[in-house]
């Protein structure tokens, strides 16, 4: 399967390695020649796979060889849109067009971005993918195991707002200390609520799967159950513990990267879930969620206490050192320093607190910056992009934890993050890594 793909690469880099001598790239970065045209596959084209197809598109080096979807609506738009070959199934949409692509973009559900991430990895392409970068904490540290295994493969996350200059500003500060020594750092969201549900018993029953839809293809690695309409397919999944990874799965990856960046942090020491209403099938409507992070040359403690919330619970803004009776906006990351907080908002608006005051946050320092084409120009040697699976894998195993704590709600858990276990809840391993369903296991997960 992979021959197909190694060999379009070779030619590739062979070209390319007479453009990176003249342009001075390093070679080690360097992808495609100047003059070839990047072939790209998407899988998901429906949903979120439509902006991402699109954005990649927009880029002037890029042609779109292929398009896969489960359901042959959404895969449909996407071949006339591109004009080119569609596959329901993405295992063979890259079997058949392994060879003349050279990556892929992955925008379905969570439960299956490991599976063909991996499967794209496993054939050297290169992967933009979706957030969270994976369904379960084992995927994760697979993917960033595989990405250092194969560092030409240049791979980023789906987090395009850390690409917004607000966010890229504010993490230049944090390094060089706008808030002094860093104290604390929260992270909150307005989801699930109103956006889809939570904290539900699993629907029982069964509906006609519609005709469109590829409904095991869909279930792909996860286990087996009924289709039933307007729970699962299309968006509603996301709550659903066998496909996605709650609110903190879906939204802390946007909003809390900007001190991962910053300050390096790797795994917490231990974590705690608080939450009233987790099911069997689903995640609860609403958490606050604590960890500690060991402290490194970046904090004023031996530790660093993250908080995140969601559902609608907000933090009291004096405890973020915002003015008291300011109101507190919602999807936002606080990062609480011994000289000030700095507040990050989803979207890059960024605010200075100190002394009980809000001060004027210099913006506009750099250039806009598009995330698809950053990760366009990593595969043709012209950029290095930061949310690459090593970082994105860190950032979103400690967010799992989240996901894996809500079965726990208020036991302080520690996590042994070299092994990938909870010592005092062994237990835990089964939302850690999964056995994947019979006929869809992947190689190197
Ligand atoms: N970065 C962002 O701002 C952002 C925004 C929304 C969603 N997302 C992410 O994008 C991903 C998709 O979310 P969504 O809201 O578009 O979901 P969705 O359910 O609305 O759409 C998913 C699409 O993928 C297709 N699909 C499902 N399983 C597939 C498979 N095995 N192979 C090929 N196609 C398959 C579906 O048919 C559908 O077209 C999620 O990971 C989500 O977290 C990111």
């Amino acid at each position: 399967m992979s021959g197909g793909s190694i060999s379009r690469r070779t030619v590739l880099k062979g070209a390319a390695a007479g453009a990176v001598a003249m342009s001075g790239i390093a070679p080690g970065i360097a992808r495609a020649a100047a003059n070839e045209k990047f072939h790209v596959a998407s899988i998901g084209s429906g949903g979120m796979g439509w902006g991402d197809i699109n954005q990649v598109a927009s880029h002037p080096d890029v042609v779109v060889a292929a398009v896969c979807d489960v359901d042959a609506n959404n895969l449909k738009k996407a071949m006339e849109q591109f004009n080119c070959p569609g596959f329901a199934d993405y295992r063979e949409m890259i079997a058949q067009m392994g060879n003349k692509i050279d990556g892929i973009t992955v925008s379905t559900p969570d439960h299956t971005h490991a599976p063909a991430a991996m499967t794209g990895m496993n054939n050297d392409l290169h992967v933009y993918c979706q957030k969270p970068l994976t369904w379960s904490i084992h995927e994760s540290r697979a993917l960033s195991n595989m990405s250092k295994q194969k560092p030409d493969l240049v791979t980023q996350m789906g987090t395009q707002r850390a690409s917004t200059e607000g966010k890229r500003q504010a993490v230049n500060e944090l390094k060089n200390g706008i808030v002094g020594q860093v104290v604390s750092i929260y992270g909150w969201s307005d989801r699930p609520a109103g956006w889809w549900p939570q904290g539900q018993d699993r629907k029982p029953g069964s509906d006609p799967v519609p005709e469109h839809l590829d409904w095991d293809l869909w279930l792909g690695v996860a286990p087996e159950r009924p289709y039933k309409s307007g729970s699962y397919a299309h968006f509603a999944w996301r709550g659903v513990m066998d496909f996605g990874c709650g609110a903190i799965g879906d939204m802390a990856c946007h909003i809390v990267d900007t001190p991962f960046y910053a300050y390096d942090l790797v795994a917490p020491m231990t974590f705690r879930v608080d939450c009233d209403d987790t099911t069997a099938d689903q995640y609860p409507s609403k958490e606050s969620v604590m960890m500690t992070f060991p402290g490194n040359q970046f904090s004023a403690r031996d530790t660093i206490p993250f908080t995140w919330f969601d559902g609608g619970i907000l933090p009291a803004a004096s405890e973020i050192g915002m003015p008291d009776g300011m109101d507190v906006p919602q999807n936002c990351c606080a990062i609480v320093g011994e000289e000030g907080t700095l507040l990050v908002g989803m979207d890059g608006d960024v605010r200075l607190f100190s002394g009980g005051k809000e001060h004027k946050f210099e913006s506009g320092k750099l250039k806009p910056r598009n995330h698809y084409h950053h990760w366009v120009d990593g595969c043709l040697g012209r950029a290095e992009p930061e949310a690459h699976f090593e970082f994105a894998a860190r950032l979103t195993e400690s967010m799992l934890l989240g996901a894996v704590g809500c079965r726990y709600p208020g036991s302080t858990l520690f996590w042994d993050s070299e092994k990938m276990i909870v010592p005092n809840r062994y237990s835990a391993k089964k939302y850690i890594e999964r056995t994947y369903r019979a006929g869809f296991e992947v190689e190197n997960l």
